[in-house]
């Protein structure tokens, strides 16, 4: 099976345009259609503006408060995502997180994914060693036991699907029972994209985006955004970013804009080559074991058809053998591209525990990988003959 079944969460239309996402990706954030106006808003380049007498919100006046070259791209994440208040664009992912987790009080509680970005848990135990923050964490797909830790929780951070191991949460019902009980949510979608779930739409306080990835799509960049529910929830994010500097340079957030253009095809075509080749590897005789949400045999296929239009172009595989067998495998690529990161338009993958700081339950030989949008059968030509020479030259001393 090939394509994708029926999805119960087709992405949502933009209220007032009516349009679908994938017309909003090409047509969010552009300058006024007037006369000798341009296509494309401009990049301006200048930390300071022209400005005398009484300030008044309205006034761009330093660059680190505001400017101009971010607001089309947040006015786009803002409709993509379904909130009425600009997002807030920032210098990196990682930033966009510290600022949402910076709404955690000292003592306070946080509720976290057992397995998520490997620096966002990392931020996450620097909260309990410097602020005493109690960090809870949890199966993001077990719904039950994230809510029995959110009780007294301040924040329930979710990753869904999760990195690298690909858990998919039951979105809505986590989303409303976390907010019953009065926890600030917000979901890191940087996986998903907002063309696959707009957890804003579910009730979430917060999106966050490692605009790095899929958002830019080209490896070129690193930025990071958050989507607030509203304004009064922007504000304090807002406020943090003007406090703590961490802003998006203009050139990044150009050039972000500029891929988010062809975002919708980007995502069509590397989530149809994911499904291709998650089939074909789970057939692979070297292959012990396949994550993709798209398999029918995926323990996170029901939550994933439930709740997201697509199942997404990241797959996570076990070879048959230890951690060496699978660098091995990545050495014998010759199209697929060893690296860190995700999301762009080429084929990466990596070990996941070649990093000492990755949870240590994900398993050594782990290989995490990023479909592209090149030709489904290069890639799996690259895979197989990579898969098949490491295969054979490890017979007869095969193990499992
Ligand atoms: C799911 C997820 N969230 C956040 C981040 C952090 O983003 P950045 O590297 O842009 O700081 C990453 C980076 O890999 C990620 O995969």
């Amino acid at each position: 099976m090939t394509t994708p079944p029926h999805h119960a969460h087709p992405p949502v239309a933009h209220p007032t345009t009516g349009w679908s996402p994938a017309t909003q990706v090409v047509a969010a954030g552009r300058p006024a259609r007037t006369r000798g106006n341009p296509l494309n808003p401009p990049l301006v380049f200048s930390s300071t503006y022209h400005s005398t007498g009484t300030v008044t919100p309205e006034e761009f006046l330093y660059t680190r408060m505001d400017t101009e070259t971010w607001h089309p791209f947040e006015q786009a994440l803002a409709d993509l995502e379904g909130s009425p208040a600009p997002a807030v664009v920032f210098s990196s992912g990682m930033s966009a997180i510290a600022a949402v987790l910076a709404l955690v009080p000292a003592g306070g509680r946080l509720v976290v994914p057992r397995h998520a970005y490997q620096v966002t848990l990392g931020f996450a135990a620097d909260l309990h060693t410097r602020l005493g923050v109690d960090v809870i964490k949890v199966d993001i797909d077990d719904t039950d036991s994230v809510l029995a830790a959110c009780h007294d929780a301040d924040v329930l951070l979710i990753e869904s699907p999760t990195n690298p191991m690909l858990e998919v949460a039951d979105l809505p019902a986590v989303i409303a029972g976390a907010k019953q009980l009065g926890v600030t949510v917000a979901v890191d979608n940087t996986f998903a994209t907002p063309l696959l779930q707009q957890p804003l739409t579910l009730g979430a306080d917060y999106v966050i985006h490692s605009a790095t990835k899929y958002l830019s799509g080209h490896s070129d960049v690193v930025l990071g955004v958050v989507v607030a529910a509203d304004s009064e929830a922007r504000a304090p994010i807002h406020a943090y970013r003007t406090l703590h500097g961490a802003i998006a340079g203009p050139m990044e957030v150009w050039l972000a804009l500029r891929g988010l253009r062809t975002l919708a095809v980007r995502v069509r075509e590397a989530n149809a080559n994911a499904l291709y080749l998650a089939h074909k590897l789970q057939q692979h005789p070297a292959i012990a074991h396949v994550r993709y949400p798209g398999l029918p045999t995926d323990p996170g296929y029901t939550n994933a058809t439930a709740t997201m239009s697509n199942y997404g172009a990241i797959i996570a595989i076990q070879p048959h053998g230890d951690a060496a067998t699978a660098d091995a495998i990545i050495d014998a690529l010759t199209l697929w591209t060893p690296a860190t990161s995700l999301g762009g338009v080429e084929s990466t993958l990596e070990r996941r525990r070649r990093f000492g700081t990755e949870s240590p339950t994900v398993p050594e030989n782990l290989i995490r990988m990023s479909v592209g949008i090149e030709d489904k059968h290069d890639l799996w030509n690259d895979l197989n003959a990579a898969l098949t020479r490491v295969v054979s030259a490890s017979r007869p001393h095969e193990q499992e």
